[in-house]
């Protein structure tokens, strides 16, 4: 299976896991690599730079095969130091980075200085315009449907990722609501080299969070995701919970929320807590309507495999259908 994107990453199939805040450590990142996709660790999972350069080290221990690091860049009071955690992704020679959020610019000189592919995650096509202008070398583009932040449009993979491959001569890797062999052969059919997964790669054995977090990924459907933070103008797709209620609840009351309302409910502690301890109803989970499509916890070798074989199968099917 070769595209611009598996060529351009070194990889087997063109299947990237996104980084994941909690979830993005090395067991991860390592087990989706080893089956021939990319792992990819989360940068700010790691409380410090130093933390990232020996979780880079532990992926290491784990595979021979490419990794990246994905490089959350938000608006923030406090911002992390960006240029440290840089600095340690380049020293520690990780040539594969995802930069989502904000954009990349400033950064990207330091990474291609390094020889370092960037692939940049956004959720518009002038955003994904904009990316390739400034030198990306991917652009990964996020659908309403997917875990995290969908932006403010609401436009669907179904329009979104076709009109962005249209425009870009940058390959375009299709993200949001795809969990299986059928999503990522409409991915191929819309023009995108590859396909990027959150919520299917954690319900896989190799996630290190809670089986009961995995479990109600396999029992949920579609509907169990809530958009929170819509009227703050950072829309969050998460596991539709208690939490999520209560956000909702808070955000559309009469006269609706400031941030600081909602803060105790959300802050990354209890997040964290409920993907660790699988408390499902303690925290906010990012989480996307992919969820309707998972229904076991395979590892991680066994879903790309199934993936791949289902994606030709689908696509063998269709050019039968088109008379190709
Ligand atoms: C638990 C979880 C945490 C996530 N954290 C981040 C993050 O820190 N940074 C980021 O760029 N994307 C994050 N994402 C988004 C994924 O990288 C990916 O873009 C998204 O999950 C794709 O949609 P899907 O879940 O429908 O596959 C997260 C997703 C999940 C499920």
């Amino acid at each position: 299976m070769k595209t611009r994107v598996s060529e351009l990453l070194g990889i087997q199939y063109p299947i990237i896991q996104g980084g994941m805040q909690w979830v993005g450590l090395a067991e991860l990142a390592s087990a989706v690599s080893n089956a021939g996709g990319l792992g990819i660790l989360t940068g700010l999972t790691q409380p410090t730079p130093d933390d990232l350069r020996r979780e880079i080290e532990r992926t290491r221990a784990r595979t021979n095969k490419p990794f990246g690091v994905n490089l959350t860049i938000l608006p923030s009071v406090k911002p992390p130091p960006y240029a440290e955690y840089i600095k340690a992704i380049v020293e520690s020679g990780v040539k594969i980075v995802e930069t989502a959020g904000n954009s990349p610019r400033e950064f990207i000189a330091t990474f291609k200085e390094h020889g370092i592919i960037i692939i940049h995650k956004c959720t518009t096509v002038r955003h994904a315009l904009s990316a390739q202008r400034n030198g990306v070398d991917i652009v990964s583009i996020d659908g309403l449907e997917c875990a995290g932040h969908p932006g403010e449009d609401d436009v669907g993979g179904l329009v979104l990722i076709p009109a962005a491959a249209r425009v870009l001569r940058i390959p375009v890797v299709a993200s949001g609501g795809i969990a299986d062999g059928r999503g990522m052969a409409a991915a191929f059919a819309m023009g995108a080299e590859g396909i990027n997964m959150g919520t299917r790669f954690c319900a896989t054995q190799e996630a290190p969070i809670h089986d009961n977090v995995k479990q109600a990924l396999v029992k949920g459907s579609e509907r169990d995701t809530a958009l929170i933070f819509r009227t703050l103008k950072n829309t969050a797709r998460v596991y539709g919970n208690e939490v999520a209620r209560q956000v909702r609840a808070l955000e559309y009351r009469p006269g609706g929320c400031v941030f600081e309302e909602v803060r105790p409910l959300v802050i990354g502690t209890r997040g964290r807590a409920a993907l660790q301890d699988g408390d499902v109803d303690g925290g906010v989970i990012s989480a996307g309507q992919s969820i309707g499509l998972i229904d076991d916890v395979p590892t991680c070798a066994d879903l790309i495999e199934r993936i791949v074989a289902e994606c030709r199968q689908r696509l063998h099917t269709a050019s039968g259908w088109a008379g190709a």
